[in-house]
């Protein structure tokens, strides 16, 4: 019988087990999607303490010695609602320090971010070169973001090691820190090169993981060419495009399950595109959650994000007195950038029963804006796929989007002609101003009020499909590619 593929996953979140934006949501789902082809696929994750707390049964695997982290052991579980083994880094540094992985409550990043991770990339590169006593040596390794970056930079000067592939979901995290860093944390000296870590005498761990990558994916074919360049490169446009045979972008999935209009536990009124009254029913279960007036005639825009620089909130704040100006209802969950949160939440303070913004994280309210709001609005400088707005056509929200990355490759805007097709299923800016924030909202208006066209722009967003099938078939793919070489 062949034997399956072994394929070693490394991510630093992993839903529903940690997960502060769409890294968690890919790491896990895609690897249920990769197992269900046949793939034998193991995620490695650190242990953190509210990952430890949601944890129903696990077992210990070993116990581990790492200069200079000392003593730490292995634990092995499974991702809840799936059999996909996962492999948890149990270390003080992760078990006793709750809350977000990267940033402390003061939203600067945690002081021992590089040792956290570095401890995530040398504890995969034994598992890698089967020195962790698992009894288990995958064919490829799969880093994902900065964090698992230093991984594939510490495999590839080894023969013995298996191919590495990098994912890149973001490209402007990169994981810099300084030369006094990467000799405390005792990385071998031959890394210190161009080629390997170093990158204008920092340690940068996304280079790293670029270096050592035999194929670079990003998560869109759209995002996959823009890195390439000056605008969106980030500082290793250069190198990306002395890569550039080696950059596959390839496009998410979302979890079907998961997000699933027709039976989601977080909806008080479960619909799909046969039923679309049940979706009117959520609008109004969530102006009442709100304390939005109770009305019909409103366009609900919904947003849900970290706020960061990144989406473009700034935009929005800046055009929102004039946008409230047309029959418009606001409902928003996010959380970030003090000075973004203290802008919406005065914005909220100035149009009571029309804004309402929820600073914090919470899944089932995100889950019950994508399903009540009637559009959903993403202004992303530059956005690598996103999440959001697969979502919110699955829940019949058409998207407002500025058309980068992966908002480009499933968003198509709505014209005469894109409707006549059957394509239509959401508005998309083609250059982000607050201009173009106010024309987006203004077109989406005149067709929200317009209710045959309205009904198919939200069948066809309802009709495509997301799910992970084609995708992981593509980096299966690649896999294979990186093994024949
Ligand atoms: P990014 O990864 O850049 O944050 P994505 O659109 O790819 O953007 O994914 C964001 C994911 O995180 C989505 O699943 C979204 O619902 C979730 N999310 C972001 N902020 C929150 C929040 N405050 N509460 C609940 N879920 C959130
Ligand atoms: C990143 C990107 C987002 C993408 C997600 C999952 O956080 O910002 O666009 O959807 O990763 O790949």
């Amino acid at each position: 019988m062949k034997q399956p593929l072994k394929v070693l996953f490394a991510s630093s979140e992993v839903h529903p087990l940690m997960k502060t934006g769409g890294l968690g949501d890919v790491s896990g789902s895609l690897p249920q999607a990769l197992r269900a082809q046949g793939v034998d696929v193991r995620i490695v994750m650190p242990g953190y303490a509210d990952t430890l707390k949601k944890l129903r049964a696990w077992r210990p695997m070993c116990e581990m010695r790492l200069a200079p982290f000392g003593e730490f052991q292995l634990l092995a579980t499974q991702v809840p609602g799936s059999k996909v083994p996962l492999i948890l880094i149990d270390h003080p540094m992760f078990s006793e320090q709750p809350g977000n992985p990267y940033n402390g409550p003061d939203g600067h990043a945690w002081p021992d971010s590089a040792d956290r991770f570095t401890l995530l990339s040398r504890v995969c590169e034994l598992i890698a070169l089967d020195e962790a006593v698992l009894d288990w040596q995958p064919d490829i390794v799969h880093a994902n973001d900065w964090q698992t970056g230093l991984l594939l930079a510490l495999l590839a000067p080894n023969p013995k090691a298996p191919p590495g592939l990098i994912t890149i979901h973001n490209l402007v995290y990169q994981g810099v820190f300084d030369r006094g860093t990467f000799e405390r944390l005792q990385l071998p000296a031959n890394l210190w090169t161009p080629d390997g870590v170093e990158h204008w005498g920092e340690m940068n761990c996304l280079k790293a993981g670029i270096n050592g990558a035999r194929f670079i994916t990003t998560v869109s074919p759209s995002y996959a060419r823009e890195i390439q360049t000056h605008a969106f490169g980030a500082g290793l446009d250069g190198l990306l495009r002395h890569r550039h045979k080696d950059v596959v972008g390839i496009l998410n999935g979302i979890d079907p399950q998961e997000w699933d209009p027709a039976c989601d536990p977080a909806l008080p009124h479960p619909f799909d595109a046969k039923h679309l009254d049940g979706k009117l029913a959520n609008k109004h279960a969530l102006q009442q959650e709100f304390d939005l007036d109770i009305d019909e005639e409103a366009m609900l825009i919904g947003m849900v994000g970290r706020m960061v620089d990144q989406k473009g909130l700034d935009l929005v704040l800046h055009v929102a007195d004039a946008m409230l100006k047309m029959p418009v209802q606001l409902a928003m969950l996010g959380s970030g950038d003090p000075a973004l949160e203290a802008g919406f939440t005065a914005l909220m303070a100035r149009h009571p029963g029309r804004v309402h913004v929820r600073i914090g994280y919470n899944e089932g309210l995100a889950h019950r804006i994508e399903a009540g709001s009637d559009v959903f609005l993403m202004p992303s400088r530059f956005e690598p796929c996103g999440l959001n707005q697969m979502y919110s056509l699955r829940y019949g929200t058409p998207p407002m989007v500025h058309g980068v990355g992966g908002l480009n490759d499933t968003v198509v805007d709505t014209t005469k002609e894109s409707l006549k097709d059957g394509k239509a299923n959401g508005f998309v800016m083609r250059h982000l101003d607050p201009g173009a924030i106010l024309w987006a909202v203004g077109e989406a208006l005149n067709y929200f009020r317009k209710p045959r066209d309205w009904q198919d722009i939200q069948k066809n967003g309802m009709q495509a499909d997301f799910s992970w099938e084609v995708s992981a078939r593509k980096y299966i793919e690649l896999y294979r590619r990186a093994l024949k070489d």
